[in-house]
């Protein structure tokens, strides 16, 4: 189950009233799409990369004629939006990054808890973990685990993922675990969950696909209408302030500093932990 991160303060951002039309363009189950759709008549297209979610969520919304599900990647959403004749565009929500489910469910390797084939893909295409691990170079390694993980010890932990591959490729989620662990002598999760993180980033493009989708929901969104982003991670948030700040013309700051969850919402969902919210108006 994947519980919707800041449910109020999006809803609040974006202020979902009269027969207003949303864009979701990181759908999932459509979470925050349901709290939406309480709010405003109107309707919801509701853009999901991952084939097995998209198919549950279609299943899940198929009798409600205000859900429009389609299954795609949110850098897309100028040509969805005009292949579904989609108007009047007042808000756009992006949740980014993965869900519990992959977590829990997806058997891709997304968790450090699990012993699962290296894939960390949201969709069948792309350069899987295994091949990012076992492919890349020394240099590449380290710069993605500083730059997505922000790994202090990333050199060290690519010569030994280097070392280690070349005796055996390195194909699970626990064989890379072993090889981070030795290499930095780590006592706690967090090295590995730093290159966990940063390995998933690349393998989606994850920060590609915020800096392209930035300007399109811009033009997509009409005058007025609202842009609500929520990121996991500071490399995320800085390319939203970016573009904030490279936009200012053209927008309404709603929170000048990112909203984030508040302690009871941590310790019942520790995934919000890390989330930032970002909400601007079209001008
Ligand atoms: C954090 S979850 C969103 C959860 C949702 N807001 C809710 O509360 O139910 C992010 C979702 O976005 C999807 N996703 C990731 N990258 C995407 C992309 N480029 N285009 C569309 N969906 C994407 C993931 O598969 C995942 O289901």
């Amino acid at each position: 189950m994947h519980i919707p991160v800041l449910k109020d303060e999006v809803i609040e951002g974006l202020n979902p009233k009269g027969s207003e039309n949303f864009v979701d363009g990181t759908f999932h189950m459509g979470g925050h799409s349901e709290l939406i759709l309480k709010r405003t008549k109107g309707k919801v297209l509701g853009i999901e990369i991952d084939e097995d979610v998209f198919k549950e969520a279609k299943k899940k919304f198929e009798k409600n004629e205000r859900v429009i599900s389609v299954n795609y990647s949110y850098v897309n959403i100028d040509k969805i939006v005009k292949d579904y004749n989609f108007k009047d565009v007042d808000g756009i929500l992006l949740d980014v990054g993965m869900s519990s489910w992959h977590i829990d469910e997806s058997k891709r390797g997304f968790s450090y808890l699990k012993d699962e084939p290296l894939n960390m893909l949201f969709r069948k295409e792309g350069t899987t973990a295994e091949e990012i691990v076992n492919t890349y170079s020394k240099d590449e390694l380290e710069r993605i685990f500083k730059e997505y993980g922000e790994e202090k010890k990333a050199r060290k932990i690519a010569e030994a993922i280097l070392k280690a591959r070349k005796e055996k490729p390195i194909k699970t989620t626990f064989e890379l675990i072993n090889v981070v662990k030795k290499a930095v002598l780590a006592k706690s999760f967090d090295p590995i969950q730093r290159i966990f993180q940063a390995i998933r980033i690349e393998a989606n493009k994850e920060l590609e696909n915020i800096r392209e989708v930035l300007p399109k929901a811009l033009d997509v969104l009409k005058g007025g209408g609202r842009l609500a982003v929520i990121s996991f991670h500071s490399g995320e948030d800085r390319i939203v302030k970016e573009f904030i700040k490279n936009n200012k013309e053209k927008l309404e700051i709603v929170n000048k500093k990112p909203i984030t969850p508040k302690r009871e919402e941590i310790a019942e969902n520790p995934r919000s932990r890390s989330a930032k919210l970002r909400v601007v108006i079209k001008k």
